[in-house]
């Protein structure tokens, strides 16, 4: 598969394509620390792209001329319910271009209309604002919560980013830390009615 758009392209993962984390931006932001790859050292890389892909679960690159700045995939890929789960990072050195909206387009356009697929379905902690806000202008929609676990250190448990969502994080009776969890869903008239639309005016704009 290979998806060209005005400027993002998303093709098959390379397994070089690991090794080029080392380049990416790192996240400030202790919530967001498990986003940051670029210390995973050479055996990491390669267990990372290991794992991408199998039976019910398949991940590709996003390319930007050429250069790896992020990864889409659809896992718990269910071919009876035509239904998966979408992941997707941007290197933080990339984010809040339009990158995203540009690659979720490409994407969903061709996961409805070529691959036939009926549903997409989501998990984004509740404090995540920009890939919320980035899922509602696509047409995803709000289909309930739950809490998963995080893994913080209880230093970072006082950095001011992580104090500013506190009300989104709990602790239980053995310490541990759960965060709120959002659940969304998109179906392909979701995406005709709304997204389509706000990603050619994103495109033009931009
Ligand atoms: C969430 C995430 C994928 C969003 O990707 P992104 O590329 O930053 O998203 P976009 O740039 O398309 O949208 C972000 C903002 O940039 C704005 N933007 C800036 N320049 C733009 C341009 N040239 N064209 C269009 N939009 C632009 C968008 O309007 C948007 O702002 P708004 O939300 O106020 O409307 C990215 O932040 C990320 O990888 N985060 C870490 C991993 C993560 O949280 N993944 C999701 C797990 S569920």
């Amino acid at each position: 598969m290979e998806l060209s758009g005005i400027r993002v392209c998303i093709h098959e993962l390379k397994v070089e394509d690991a090794y080029f984390f080392a380049n990416w931006g790192a996240h400030q932001n202790p919530l967001f620390y498990d986003y940051n790859y670029q210390h995973h050292g050479v055996m990491g890389y390669r267990r990372w792209f290991e794992s991408r892909n199998h039976m019910f679960q398949h991940y590709f690159g996003i390319y930007l001329e050429e250069r790896f700045i992020g990864f889409i995939g659809i896992k718990k890929i269910n071919p009876l319910t035509k239904n998966s789960e979408l992941g997707l990072v941007i290197d933080p050195n990339f984010t809040n271009r339009g990158i995203g909206l540009e690659t979720m387009g490409l994407f969903l356009e061709h996961y409805f209309f070529k691959l036939k697929m009926k549903t997409m379905t989501l998990k984004v902690t509740k404090y995540n604002k920009d890939a919320i806000k980035l899922y509602r202008k696509l047409g995803f929609r709000f289909i309930g919560e739950s809490r998963t676990l995080l893994e913080i250190k209880t230093s970072d448990l006082m950095h001011p980013e992580v104090q500013k969502y506190a009300f989104y994080l709990h602790r239980d009776c053995f310490g541990r830390i759960w965060e709120e969890v959002w659940k969304m869903k998109i179906s392909k008239e979701d995406f005709e009615k709304r997204g389509k639309n706000e990603v050619s005016i994103g495109s033009v704009n931009h």
